[in-house]
């Protein structure tokens, strides 16, 4: 499990660019979840993930995995994380190069890291004959695979993903969706950041809403997209589906506002329809 206690973050203290970024959050993420974390631009959401991530510093508050301070390196080691356009940091000659830089500096031996390599590019659908070929000959999906095999690699049991889909073409967005749901059958705890509220119904089983540096809202997805006024609130329009059902309540069919899926949402129209 980890565990947000009270955290509170503020940028630049003590300059003219003083910066409130998180106030007061608290929430955990217990094994096996899959929560989401929205919010508009600017609500914390990077600087949030950073902080379970170990990769800023803690100002006031707690971060725990386990039971363990994310200060300590069997717990930060627990976590994976994948930053918006991971593809920008690939830096290697190889894929396989690239891959293997993070289980190398965990000090894994050659024959662990090759094992590790091969089995991170075969989850993410990257054929194992690209591995001598530079990433940076690959197309933008392949190169963000290339990034996200790098940190399955390290075998986290937590991962992290900053905005996993952002600029890929749709079908890409949905491979990579569809590995990510993988991921977490076969056992890995997700955190996701994201602004689609689609995947969000899609994907999550829990959302966390920051505005302002704070939680607005922590619960099922569907529960949240049923009220308009939270939503409003940080700044946010629930799933295309739900916003076609609240316009038909509006004109007077009530449809549950919760069915967030299409298959739900047809489901019920046809149901109020017949
Ligand atoms: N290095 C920094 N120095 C000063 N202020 C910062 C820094 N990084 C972020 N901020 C500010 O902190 C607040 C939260 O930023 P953060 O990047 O966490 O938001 P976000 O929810 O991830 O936004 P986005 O959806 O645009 O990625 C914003 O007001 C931002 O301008
Ligand atoms: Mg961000």
């Amino acid at each position: 499990m980890i565990e947000v206690k009270n955290v509170s973050y503020t940028y630049a203290v003590g300059t003219p660019f003083e910066k409130n970024a998180l106030r007061e959050i608290s929430f955990s993420v217990s094994e096996g979840d899959f929560l989401a974390i929205a919010g508009h631009t600017g609500s914390g959401k990077s600087t949030l993930i950073q902080i379970i991530a170990g990769l800023i510093d803690l100002q006031s508050g707690a971060v725990e995995v386990d039971g363990e301070s994310i200060g300590v390196q069997t717990a930060r080691r627990k976590i994976g994380i994948v930053f918006q356009y991971p593809e920008h940091q690939l830096f290697e000659e190889t894929v396989a190069k690239d891959i293997a830089f993070g289980p190398r500096n965990f000090g894994l031996s050659e024959t662990e890291i090759s094992k590790r390599v091969e089995e991170a590019m075969k989850f993410v659908g990257l054929d194992f004959a690209l591995k001598d070929v530079s990433p940076f000959e690959l197309s933008g999906g392949q190169k963000r695979r290339v990034a996200i095999a790098g940190i399955l690699a390290l075998k986290p049991k937590y991962l992290i993903l900053d905005e996993p889909t952002a600029g890929l073409d749709p079908k890409a967005r949905r491979n990579l969706l569809a590995e990510i749901k993988k991921l977490h059958r076969a056992g890995v705890t997700i955190v996701f950041v994201s602004h689609s509220m689609e995947d969000i119904a899609n994907l999550a089983r829990r959302a966390v809403v920051l505005a302002q540096g704070r939680i607005l809202f922590d619960g099922e997805p569907r529960k949240l997209f049923a009220q308009e006024k939270i939503l409003d609130a940080a700044g946010l329009l629930p799933p295309p589906v739900t916003q076609l059902i609240l316009e038909l309540n509006r004109a007077g069919l009530s449809v549950d506002a919760g069915a967030m899926t299409l298959d739900e949402a047809e489901r019920e129209i046809l149901r109020r329809l017949n």
